[in-house]
């Protein structure tokens, strides 16, 4: 039977170049790059290496890159990080349709009292600018928007949000 994938918005094929250059650190090059000894000092070179890769990607510092394990780990660490860096803000601005991991940050904001504003979107999924520019207060420490929606295709106007 042939089978025809339709679902590469949720999750899609490593592309076989990746594969190949990954495969060594699942075989031969496993050591823990944070030992100190020779087997993990030969893995934190590639890491070092692939840091840098990303950061010219980029076009920002090595020390701007965290690897994370996942998607959540990743939203998680933005999240509590910047909050982490505004102590006396307590609230985050984000809309109605992100993700879990965005939209359910759990313990961490009830135990800090933190507030969260989810701006609503459209009938067919799209955002009014005007509604962000209410949520953001003087308050705000962060704003967590996608920018395009993996279910409906609809992007939101990121470069608007961030100058707002
Ligand atoms: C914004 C966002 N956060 C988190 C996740 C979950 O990713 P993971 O299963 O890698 O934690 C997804 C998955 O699609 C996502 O789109």
């Amino acid at each position: 039977m042939k089978t025809i994938y339709l679902d590469n918005n949720a999750t899609t094929r490593v592309a076989p170049e990746v594969v190949a250059e990954m495969l060594p650190y699942f075989s031969d090059y496993y050591g823990n790059p944070s030992s100190m000894h020779y087997f993990g000092g030969q893995v934190e070179k590639k890491v070092v290496e692939a840091r840098e890769k990303v950061a010219q990607l980029l076009n920002c510092d090595p020390s701007e890159i965290i690897f994370t394990s996942c998607g959540t780990e990743s939203d998680s660490t933005a999240i509590s990080g910047t909050l982490g860096s505004y102590p006396d803000k307590r609230h985050m601005v984000t809309t109605r349709v992100e993700h879990p991991a965005v939209l359910k940050p759990g313990a961490p904001f009830k135990q800090k009292r933190l507030r969260c504003t989810e701006v609503p979107v459209d009938r067919k999924g799209n955002l009014d600018i005007s509604d962000m520019e209410q949520a953001i207060t003087d308050a705000t420490a962060v704003v967590s928007v996608m920018y395009a929606n993996n279910e409906t295709g609809v992007t939101f106007p990121i470069e608007a949000i961030g100058r707002l």
